[in-house]
């Protein structure tokens, strides 16, 4: 992702505020998507062994930095904690499982489709 036109990189005079700050690790989260992105397109499209393995390293470590981000995300403002959490939750009542994955009920994504 170019980030030529944001107005926050490269000038080491400004200091954001921290809605300036969760502005920019907005963007810093799209970023890391993307790169994830770009770098699954490449592993697709190849069959070098060495590339899929170096490749799949790489993308999972900025899977990692999109973890960080959005853990720092829930450091700087509790409610936007509070929006992930209310959001983990339904997909986790739709999927019938817990925080860990782990089916505890029945499913009622099927139950959507009736709506
Ligand atoms: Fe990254």
């Amino acid at each position: 992702m170019a980030t030529f036109a944001n107005p926050y990189v490269g000038d080491e005079n400004i200091k954001l505020t921290d809605k300036q700050l969760m502005q920019a690790i907005r963007l810093d989260i799209a970023g890391e998507l993307e790169a994830i992105y770009v770098y699954e397109a490449h592993i697709l499209a190849t069959d070098n062994p060495a590339a899929i393995k170096v490749l799949s390293d790489i993308r999972d470590e900025e899977k990692s930095h999109m973890g960080e981000l959005i853990t720092l995300m829930r450091y700087l403002d509790p409610e936007e904690m509070v929006h992930f959490l209310d959001g983990e939750e339904e997909v986790r009542e739709l999927l019938g499982i817990d925080a860990d994955g782990n089916k505890v009920s029945a499913a009622t994504v099927g139950s959507l489709k009736e709506d």
